[in-house]
């Protein structure tokens, strides 16, 4: 008896669901969108968004099959609706060349939202060009999907290419999962970092691709109970936590704490597993602790373990020549690290004078120069233990 009672429960909520998506999924090509690339889909795409965000049960954006010309796009809520989703089974491709914005497309304050499956193009070549011939003068160019003071976020099959600046940006969100992304651009494309999480809480990326020209996973001040799983990076420049103690305006830079990287692969990437903190006094406050690093595998990575306390690019265009770094580092973990060195110094710890790295702790590592001669490891100012395995020997 019970037990067909639920079933016929379970009925009545298929039925429901399936009437619910009926009316309240919105395809952009009946707002007038052309799937042919050359029309300017930025107002279908804005309508269909109005009616969704509007609408007061769960509902969807379509986007077909088909290329979508998208000069522009903001999501934003709060929105009526409980549960929005942008599904995309097509392309929306950028404008080629500079527009203008720091963002092409923006999601903010909207709860509850999926973005799934599809294809984002943004067209970066031309920015990445203009930088390349270091004029000067360049657009920075625009993060292609940025999503902001958001809850309960999942953003999954999506694949983005050739962004003018960063592929993914999270910030001021609790809650997201990202998943079965791709991320290419070429290896020589400047600032296209992967997904960079910042000023966030719960964030979990598993199962990546990330091919670029900047990092893998970047990793901004403010981002706690983050959760890297599963990412493979390369080309590019690694997994990032930082930079962090820029502090160019005297407020206090939020720390970041609780972090997780586990089964990351690395192919030809600058670093494998980074913190990086500009060599500044001023960033009062700040700091980075609780982080493992476990199960990561490297093939000919240059600089596979590194904490880099002392980034000054330029020399001092930002002031920070002779200082050392206020952020504190505590309580890191390297579990299971094992692959190959494409220098001589497979473990790098480069810490503050002032503000001494503690709890470093090293296990189960095995890295080794392409054909197995034994790398090096170096401290400066870092405390911790290692047991184990260690290859090469710790420093600590
Ligand atoms: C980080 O983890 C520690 C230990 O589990 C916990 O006590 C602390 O509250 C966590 N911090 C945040 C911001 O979640």
């Amino acid at each position: 008896m019970a037990s067909s009672k639920a079933s016929l429960l379970f009925c009545y909520v298929l039925t429901v669901a399936a009437t619910a998506e009926a009316a309240f999924f919105y395809n952009v090509v009946d707002l007038g969108a052309k799937p042919h690339g050359r029309t300017d889909s930025a107002d279908a795409v804005a309508a269909a968004w109005s009616a969704a965000c509007g609408s007061r049960q769960p509902a969807t954006v379509y986007v077909p099959k088909g290329s979508f010309l998208l000069s522009h796009a903001a999501f934003s809520g709060p929105c009526s609706s409980s549960r929005v989703t942008l599904e995309i089974d097509g392309t929306l491709v950028a404008p080629s060349g500079y527009t203008g914005g720091d963002e092409w497309i923006m999601f903010d304050h909207v709860d509850g939202l999926t973005v799934s499956g599809g294809t984002v193009d943004g067209r970066g070549a031309s920015v990445w060009a203009c930088k390349a011939a270091g004029h000067g003068s360049c657009p920075n160019g625009a993060t292609s999907v940025m999503v902001l003071n958001s809850r309960d976020v999942v953003i999954s099959g999506l694949r983005s290419v050739n962004s003018e600046l960063y592929h993914v940006v999270i910030n001021g969100c609790d809650g997201v999962t990202v998943r079965d992304v791709k991320i290419v651009a070429p290896g020589s494309s400047p600032n296209t970092d992967g997904i960079h999480v910042q000023g966030s809480s719960g964030v979990t990326v598993t199962r990546a691709s990330i091919r670029t020209g900047d990092d893998c996973v970047s990793v901004g001040p403010g981002t706690a109970r983050l959760r890297v799983e599963r990412v493979s990076c390369g080309p590019g420049h690694g997994i990032s936590i930082g930079s962090l103690g820029k502090d160019d305006d005297g407020v206090e830079e939020a720390g970041v704490e609780n972090v997780t990287v586990t089964g990351a692969s690395f192919a030809g990437t600058d670093n494998g597993l980074r913190i990086k903190t500009w060599a500044r006094a001023a960033a009062r406050g700040a700091y980075v602790r609780g982080v493992a690093f476990e199960h990561a595998t490297m093939r000919d990575v240059r600089n596979p373990i590194i904490i880099d306390q002392n980034y000054c690019p330029n020399h001092g265009g930002a002031g920070c020549p002779h200082q050392s770094s206020a952020v504190k580092i505590s309580d890191v973990r390297y579990t299971d690290i094992q692959g190959s060195s494409a220098s001589q110094v497979a473990v790098k710890f480069d810490c503050s004078a002032s503000n001494p790295c503690t709890g470093i702790d090293l296990q189960d590592i095995r890295l080794t120069l392409d054909g197995g001669a034994p790398a090096e490891a170096v401290c400066q100012h870092a405390d911790g233990g290692a047991s184990g395995y260690v290859v090469p020997p710790s420093c600590l």
